[in-house]
C-alpha cells in the first residue's frame, strides 16, 4: 500500500512538473479560477513539505493532491507539484524561489522552520502570490506584518489549534478510572517526549496535556524525562528506553507530542517487560491507522486525531479562494478528536 502510493505521488508530481504552464491565473469572484472561452486553464501550485519521511506528513500531502484532482474540470486543472524540503530549511527556500520564479499561482508552505514565514511572507508579496502555511504555524506577529496594506488577506495559515490536542491527552490520562496514578502516591510520574521544541504544536502539547491533566485529576505531577524525538519513531524508541532503565517503575505515564514517537515508545515498554493498561500508560496524538489499531486493543491508552483530512482540504479550499481574490481570514482552525478505546 505504502509501495503503491508513493509510487502514485511519484507519478503526479512527474506529471505535474512536466505540465507546467507558467500561466497566471485571472482572479474573479466564481468558486473555481476563471477561465476565458472554452480553453482549458491550467493553475500550477507549489506545494513544499518541511521533510517527506513524517508518517503525518505523508498523508496530508497524498491527501492534498487527492483533493485538488477532484477539482479538475473542464475548464480547469491543477497541475500540483509537491517537493521535499528534507528537513532542510535552505533547500526549502530554494523551493520557494523556483516556485516564485516560475511564476506559480499559488503557494501551500509545511515550512521546515516556522521562524522563516517572515522571510517567505515577503518574498511571496513581492511576487504577489497568495502563500497558505499549514502544519506549522508561524508567529502572530508575521501573519500580521501586512495587515494594512494589499497583500493581508492573500497568506494565511490552516492548522489545528495543538493547545487543544494537549488538553485532549491530558483528559485522557485524567479520566482514567486510578488518574493514571497506578501506585496511588498522589503524584503523576510521566515522561515527556516533545517533537521539536521549536515547534508550536510540540510546545503546547507538552504544555497543555499536563496542565489540563493537573486540572482534572486535581493530583500532583512530576516529570521524570523531558527530551526531543524530533517526531521521530526511532527517537521515541530510545527515550523511552533509557527513561525506563533510569525509572523503572516510577514511570506511570508516557506523554508522546505525536503518534510515530508514541510507536517507538511502545516498542520499548514491550522490550522492557511492561504492559500498557496494566503497570504504565501512554498517549499520542495525529491518530495514525496503526495508532487506532493498538488503542483498540489495548496497546495504547489513546491518541487525539489530527485531521489530516479537513485541514488538507481546508487549506486546498482556502488557495482556490485566494486565487479568486477572496480575501483571507489570518487563521483557518480545524479541530481535533479525542480517541480513546471506547
Ligand atoms: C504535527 C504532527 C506530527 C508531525 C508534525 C510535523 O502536527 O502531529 O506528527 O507531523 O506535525 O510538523
Amino acid at each position: 500500500m505504502k509501495k503503491l502510493l508513493t509510487l502514485l505521488v511519484a507519478g503526479l508530481m512527474a506529471l505535474s512538473i512536466s505540465a507546467c504552464s507558467n500561466k497566471k491565473t485571472d482572479t474573479t469572484e466564481t468558486t473555481a479560477p476563471s477561465t476565458s472561452g472554452s480553453e482549458t486553464k491550467t493553475v500550477n501550485v507549489g506545494v513544499s513539505i518541511y521533510k517527506f519521511d513524517d508518517n503525518f506528513m505523508t498523508l496530508y500531502r497524498a491527501e492534498i493532491e487527492n483533493y485538488f484532482k477532484t477539482l479538475n474540470t473542464d475548464s480547469v486543472k491543477y497541475n500540483v507539484t509537491v517537493q521535499d524540503g528534507k528537513g532542510d530549511q535552505a533547500e526549502q527556500t530554494n523551493q520557494i524561489d523556483n516556485f516564485i520564479a516560475q511564476q506559480y499561482d499559488v503557494l501551500i508552505i509545511n515550512l521546515v522552520q516556522p521562524t522563516s514565514a517572515s522571510t517567505v511572507i515577503d518574498k511571496c508579496k513581492d511576487a504577489n502570490i497568495p502563500c497558505i502555511f499549514i502544519n506549522r504555524e508561524p508567529s502572530n506577529e508575521d501573519m500580521a506584518k501586512y495587515n494594512g496594506t494589499d497583500y493581508e488577506g492573500k497568506y494565511t495559515y490552516v492548522g489545528a489549534d495543538a493547545r487543544q490536542s494537549g488538553k485532549f491527552q491530558g483528559e485522557i490520562i485524567a479520566d482514567l478510572p486510578n488518574k493514571g496514578d497506578l501506585n496511588g502516591d498522589g503524584v503523576l510520574n510521566y515522561v515527556m517526549i516533545v517533537g521539536d521544541p521549536e515547534n508550536v504544536d510540540a510546545q503546547y502539547r507538552t504544555e497543555f496535556s499536563v496542565s489540563q491533566y493537573k486540572e482534572k485529576s486535581g493530583l500532583e505531577v512530576k516529570e521524570l524525562v523531558n527530551q526531543r524525538g524530533d517526531w521521530d519513531q526511532a527517537r521515541g524508541q530510545e527515550i523511552t528506553q533509557s527513561a525506563l532503565t533510569q525509572f523503572g517503575n516510577e514511570v506511570e505515564v508516557i506523554f508522546s507530542n505525536n503518534d510515530s514517537m508514541a510507536l517507538g515508545a511502545v516498542q520499548a515498554i514491550s522490550a522492557a517487560g511492561r504492559k500498557v493498561g496494566e503497570d504504565i500508560y501512554i498517549v499520542g496524538v495525529d491518530a495514525l491507522e496503526e495508532v487506532q489499531q493498538l488503542v483498540k486493543s489495548g496497546g495504547m491508552t489513546g491518541t487525539v486525531l489530527n485531521d489530516h483530512i479537513g485541514q488538507s482540504h481546508q487549506a486546498v479550499d482556502v488557495a482556490i479562494k485566494a486565487l479568486n481574490g477572496e480575501k483571507l481570514e489570518s487563521h483557518y482552525w480545524v479541530d481535533y478528536v479525542k480517541v480513546v478505546a471506547e
